[in-house]
């Protein structure tokens, strides 16, 4: 395959409300810095574009939430994961945001030229609309019960509990979380861009001509095309975003997915007055790196917003990736499940490139991956100190103690001389082959094959033996060795830039060009080196131990966290609340109600009779083992038939974020029928 000189690749806009963690680097970021570095390592014209995301309903949420504006929110977040990348050494060139002027031109320009050629439709539907802060609500903005499971706290949009994806007119009791008001239906108009128009294209330019296309990737553009494509709305009733620019569009914004792909194009333009060329010349190659979850965006919709507006050239791969879990579980920002990446910095001074490496070493190229502390610290121990490291250290440290830091001439080049430079050549190939073909696991498996070549190399000839007795020999060994040390630099530059960098310190010479990996005559005789440091180090049990404590500490800081943030209900009167009759009472039997999981029957003892209760606690506690705890009952509810028992009451539980319930009973033993007030 000829690849063409021009690349332009986009790596997804974070959105701008909390930092970034290993998922988004592992997802994303990584693949496609190891992508682009290689392209400019092999002298080919590339911009890679990124920036921030700044628009949508999270970040006005969590502005309301944390009583700021969204713009400091966006600022706040946009300067913390500017600078992760930074750290981690992600190189694009550009890290925009949405939120800037160019970035509202262009936007507005791009939504203008279709309006004008009449490429949209508009609808008007109607939707909830809060009469007290005189707004429509996004589904993010309106709470209420689950049809599904009963959760009182489910999104317009989702239950979080059972996890049901829901439309707002689903809930029972629907409120809006900025009034807490009941909302009511109102007519709204909106901008819809007519994707079943673009189907026939769609069908085309995916499924028959992009069949190189990642699996995942393509086999979910094949379902959302078999399935049908609707027209999708491409304006809000918000106040935050791309103000729609049309006229009577007052209190409407530009679709936060209608305005962040097009970011891509605002960032370009701001790294280059060239940026037509990227974007409007055929033989630009142009590349989206993003998660699964974003795959409808870059190969469906932005595609069809391209075409109809007509200049622009349209992607020629979107080399999705699948997600990263975290030792077992989903990562999750609300959760804090995760490793934030300005706090490993903090843990692991300096130690980028590990992250970068076992990232992509266990990388969700093909199916969803899990991250573990304790894979990471056998893949530095046995991998990068091991292997890589061990043969950089053999080499460097071995020419200062024979020859005082100066490379040594060589010899005639025997059989396996010439047979490690020809390894080294053939791995640079299938690197890079690998690295086209966006299989960057297998990329790196192949460099580490290249670092076994120095090992091998090294721990055959025994050059540290030899040299009492051939020291001839000896200098034509280290000679090899250390061009081996220079291919090692270049070709671990792509994936692991900070160690390639020392690597190059040490040697004292210019970073090479990729092509000439596996050269025999790099470092010339007489070359004077200087001083080495160990490049990786070993990672202590304690280290990792330590880790998994502050993921769990963390993880339970947040789910008391989650507690106190629950909304508060409508008030109520003191009368109201005297209304009900809570009393202690004591379980005097229990026992599983027949064919259910979660119902118990028990008999209670309360103080004013004795009567029975079914309660949904089965998967909490064990009959036998509750019989004499004290409860507290609400003894004057009306009586309700549950699977065929008539249940006299209610014993008041405390429910944690989990979903986990726990007795709510007197501290201190007090006789049954006490008043609960
Ligand atoms: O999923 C996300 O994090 C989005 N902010 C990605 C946007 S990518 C693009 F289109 F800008
Ligand atoms: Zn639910």
């Amino acid at each position: 395959m000829i690849h063409p000189e021009r690349y332009l690749v986009t790596s997804a806009l974070p959105y701008a409300n909390g930092p970034v963690h290993i998922g988004h680097l592992a997802g994303v970021y990584i693949p496609s810095d190891i992508f682009v570095r290689f392209l400019r390592l092999t002298r080919k014209d590339v911009v890679w574009v990124c920036g921030s995301d700044e628009h949508g309903v999270p970040i006005t949420l969590k502005a309301l939430k944390e009583g700021i504006s969204p713009q400091q929110v966006v600022d706040k977040y946009h300067g913390i994961i500017k600078k992760s990348f930074e750290d981690f050494g992600i190189s694009f060139d550009i890290y925009s945001r949405t939120s800037n002027k160019t970035h509202y031109e262009t936007v507005s320009q791009f939504f203008k030229t279709l309006y004008d050629n009449n490429k949209f439709i508009e609808k008007t539907t109607e939707q909830y609309f809060d009469p007290e802060a005189n707004r429509f609500l996004a589904d993010r903005y309106i709470t209420g019960t689950c049809p599904h499971c009963g959760n009182e706290n489910a999104y317009g949009d989702q239950c979080e509990k059972c996890g049901t994806t829901l439309n707002a007119t689903d809930l029972i009791n629907p409120k809006s979380t900025i009034s807490g008001t009941q909302p009511v239906m109102k007519a709204t108009k909106h901008w819809y861009l007519p994707l079943d128009k673009n189907e026939a294209f769609l069908r085309q330019w995916i499924l028959d001509e992009h069949k190189e296309w990642k699996s995942n990737v393509y086999g979910q553009c094949k379902s959302w095309i078999d399935a049908g494509l609707q027209a999708r709305a491409v304006s809000r009733d918000l106040e935050w975003g791309v103000p729609v620019p049309v006229e009577n569009a007052d209190g409407k914004v530009l679709y936060v997915w209608f305005d962040a792909p097009i970011g891509y194009i605002s960032a370009t333009k701001e790294l280059t007055p060239d940026w037509e060329k990227y974007w409007k010349d055929k033989n630009t190659k142009l590349i989206h790196f993003i998660g699964k979850d974003n795959i409808v965006f870059h190969c469906i919709i932005f595609p069809a917003m391209l075409k109809e507006e007509g200049s622009y050239i349209l992607p020629d791969n979107v080399p999705a990736n699948e997600f990263l879990n975290l030792e077992g579980n989903k990562i999750s920002t609300s959760r804090n499940w995760a490793v934030w990446l300005h706090e490993y910095l903090i843990d692991f001074p300096q130690m980028q490139d590990v992250l970068r490496y076992v990232l992509t070493a266990n990388a969700p190229e093909t199916k969803d991956n899990d991250f573990t502390w304790k894979d990471f610290q056998t893949r530095n121990n046995s991998e990068l100190v091991a292997i890589y490291g061990n043969f950089i250290n053999r080499a460097l440290v071995l020419t200062h103690k024979f020859y005082n830091g100066t490379v040594p001439a060589a010899g005639e080049l025997n059989e396996t001389d010439k047979a490690a430079f020809t390894e080294i050549s053939k791995l640079r190939g299938l690197i890079e082959e690998n690295i086209l073909n966006y299989r960057f696991r297998d990329a790196l498996k192949e460099f580490m094959n290249m670092a076994r070549t120095g090992n091998k190399y090294l721990a055959e000839l025994e050059p540290w033996k030899l040299v009492k007795t051939d020291p001839k020999r000896t200098e034509t060994i280290m000679y090899t060795a250390l061009q081996i040390t220079v291919s090692l630099a270049a070709a671990g530059m792509p994936f692991m830039p900070f160690t390639s960098e020392k690597i190059y310190g040490f040697l004292n010479i210019k970073p090479l060009d990729w092509t000439e990996i596996g050269n025999s005559d790099i470092l010339h005789a007489g070359h004077q080196i200087k001083k080495a440091e160990l490049l990786f180090s070993k990672i202590e049990d304690s280290q990792i131990e330590y880790q998994i404590q502050k993921l769990s500490k963390s993880k339970k800081e947040n789910e008391a966290a989650n507690m106190k943030t629950e909304l508060q209900k409508n008030e109520i009167s003191f009368e109201e609340f005297q209304k009900m009759d809570i009393r202690i009472g004591t379980i005097t039997a229990a026992e599983k109600v027949p064919k259910t999981k979660k119902l118990l029957k028990l008999t209670i003892d309360t103080g004013i009779d004795t009567r029975t209760v079914v309660s949904g606690i089965a998967e909490y506690y064990e009959p036998e083992l509750i019989i004499g705890q004290q409860v507290s009952i609400l003894v004057n509810l009306a009586p309700r038939n549950i699977k065929g028992i008539e249940s006299h009451g209610m014993i008041l539980m405390a429910e944690n974020s989990n979903g986990i319930l726990a007795f709510v009973q007197p501290d201190k033993k007090t006789e049954n029928g006490a008043g609960v007030k």
